[in-house]
């Protein structure tokens, strides 16, 4: 991975977001305010199966209403983030944080990918039992725990040396 790292940032574009530096600022400006999208999305949809919430409309329409905010914030995080890492490859590819965040993202989209196409097919399911059981409610929680877990380990990519002989980042 390290010589990876070392290519990646060799390469042209690389060394044009290296040389205007301008650029990793902005990206991860816009990175922190697609958070928002991501976390406000899950935990409205989070509410809404908790019933402490959005009461006055159905499950379903209140995934339609927060799930595109979720989507298209998952696609500027996947952009600006992959830019962060052509811009900073060994920064990012060689810390730890970073492939834990990755791995529970994977996570965190499949459960919303399956939760979505599932509300889909079995609407009435979801609406008069799926959502009053307990353990649908333990999963909505846990899954906007994901997101936050992520959001730490977003912020942990700077400080990788936290996980000591287990990171391989290069130390500053
Ligand atoms: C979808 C793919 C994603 C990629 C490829 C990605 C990549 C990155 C990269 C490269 C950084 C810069 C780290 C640094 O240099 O310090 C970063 C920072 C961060 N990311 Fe992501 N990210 C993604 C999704 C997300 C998501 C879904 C969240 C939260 C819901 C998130 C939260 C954060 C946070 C909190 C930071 C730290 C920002 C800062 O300290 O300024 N990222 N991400």
């Amino acid at each position: 991975m390290t010589q990876f790292a070392e290519w990646l940032s060799q390469t042209s574009l690389s060394l044009a977001i290296q040389s205007h530096e301008w650029v990793i600022p902005t990206v991860q400006s816009v990175h922190i305010i697609a958070i928002a999208g991501v976390l406000g999305s899950v935990f409205m949809i989070m509410l809404r199966i908790l019933v402490r919430a959005g009461r006055d409309q159905t499950l379903a329409q209140t995934t339609a209403r927060f799930g595109p905010w979720l989507s298209w914030a998952l696609c500027v995080l996947m952009v600006t983030g992959v830019v962060m890492i052509v811009g900073e490859p060994a920064r990012q590819l060689l810390a730890l944080s970073f492939w834990l965040k990755m791995g529970l993202v994977v996570i965190g989209t499949a459960v919303a990918v399956l939760f979505q196409r599932s509300l889909r097919r079995h609407e009435p399911h979801w609406e008069s039992v799926l959502v009053n059981q307990s353990r649908v409610k333990g999963l909505a929680v846990v899954t906007f725990l994901v997101w936050v877990s992520v959001v730490v380990l977003g912020r942990l990519i700077a400080y990788d040396y936290v996980w000591g002989s287990w990171s391989t980042a290069l130390k500053q």
